[in-house]
């Protein structure tokens, strides 16, 4: 692998502030400059003639820009949707699955969830009567066999809805999906995976991992402009699988109900192609290898500097690391006061969560970062332990 082309050598192909030490690519992702300029090529194209680009050529292009996706995706290009991002798949699907819920049905997910996706399921069983449940997975965790012993546990004859997490978003965790899909399948549990985080951080094989429902972002980690994610449903469950708006399509099918739900701007959408190319030619594995050599190495740091060991094996860590700061706080004030400092005083944009009782910190690490901006942060995450 030649590393030497990726951080600060390939920097100016984002529009990020040089100033700034931006470990959080996890929160939006971070867009190239030349997906952002095909995406305007897009908008233009548009512009020249609205109605004969919505009337006669749309509906191809979407469809051709979600075979290129699902290809990467290894899914069908029909099973694929594009949605603005993944609180909306999250969302058409709670809504889809609404009327079929009974009163003491339980919609299950762990306590690492995220807040968006909480805020949703509980919307859902306010609605219908059923029973938000959340599962404790503790942080630190040994091994990922933990989130499969404690969701085994937690199941019953009443949970009718799973939503796990491909990628937690406060810890940075890989969760074992299929193991979990396998075993809420077993006892006809209907499972989505919110795959947030996952598309360009881990291989993935939607199709085989046998869910009803995944989602994911294109826009976090594969380049794409912001807004811009997917839908992919199992064949079985497309019939009763709605988008959030509905529109002309109604009725006509999955691939057209989502396809059209209202004028909008769809470039982001037509521009997925461009972000996977851009990661395609960096080459995936290099790309893989840079960034969770990255994330290991900030794992390993903040744990020196703040006395701990890593708080999960390797095999759960992708491209993000989150540490806990412990004695520093619980409360969301304690982490955006920590988050506020780290950025005025010294530059360093990294999230910190209010998580379980205590604080989190979590790095991300993409390309254009280098071990350097990990130590920094590690040098002063260190200097406030010994002093506060
Ligand atoms: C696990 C998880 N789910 C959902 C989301 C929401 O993503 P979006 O804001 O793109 O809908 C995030 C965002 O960080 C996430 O980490």
């Amino acid at each position: 692998m030649r590393t030497d082309r990726f951080g600060r050598a390939i920097r100016s192909e984002w529009l990020l502030d040089p100033k700034v030490v931006f470990l959080n690519n996890g929160s939006f992702g971070a867009t190239p400059i030349e997906v952002l300029e095909t995406q305007h090529q897009w908008q233009l194209r548009f512009e020249q003639e609205p109605v004969e680009f919505v009337g006669r050529h749309l509906h191809r292009e979407l469809r051709e820009a979600a075979q290129t996706m699902a290809r990467f995706l290894s899914a069908q290009g029909d099973d694929v949707v594009f949605v603005e991002n993944a609180t909306t798949g999250v969302n058409a699907v709670l809504r889809s699955i609404a009327p079929l819920l009974r009163p003491g049905d339980q919609l299950l997910t762990t306590s690492h969830v995220y807040n968006a996706v909480r805020r949703a399921m509980q919307h859902t069983a306010a609605l219908t009567g059923a029973e938000y449940v959340e599962v404790q997975v503790p942080f630190p965790i040994a091994s990922s066999d933990v989130v499969v012993e404690v969701v085994s546990a937690a199941l019953t004859g009443r949970t009718r809805f799973a939503l796990f997490d491909h990628v937690t978003s406060p810890t940075g965790l890989i969760f074992p999906v299929k193991q979990l899909i396998e075993i809420c399948r077993e006892r006809g549990i209907w499972v989505m995976i919110d795959g947030a985080h996952a598309p360009g951080m881990i291989p993935l094989n939607v199709a085989a991992l046998g869910a009803d429902w995944y989602t994911g972002n294109f826009h976090k980690w594969l380049f794409a402009p912001k807004g811009c994610a997917f839908l992919w449903t199992a064949p079985e469950r497309q019939s009763i699988t709605h988008p959030v708006v509905i529109s002309h399509g109604y009725g006509g099918g999955y691939v057209a109900e989502f396809d059209f739900t209202g004028t909008k701007d769809w470039s982001a959408y037509l521009s997925a192609p461009a972000g996977l190319a851009f990661l395609q030619r960096l080459n995936v594995e290099d790309v893989r290898r840079y960034n969770r050599g990255l994330a290991l190495y900030s794992q390993r740091v903040l744990a020196e500097a703040l006395g701990t060991v890593p708080a999960a094996p390797p095999d759960m860590i992708a491209y993000l690391a989150a540490v806990p700061l412990v004695g520093w706080g619980s409360s969301i004030d304690d982490a955006t006061t920590i988050h506020d400092r780290l950025f005025d005083e010294y530059r360093i944009e990294v999230p910190v969560f209010s998580f379980d009782d205590m604080l989190v910190l979590r790095t991300a690490s993409q390309v254009y970062n280098e071990q350097d901006e990990y130590d920094y942060l590690a040098e002063t995450l260190a200097q406030w332990n010994i002093a506060d």
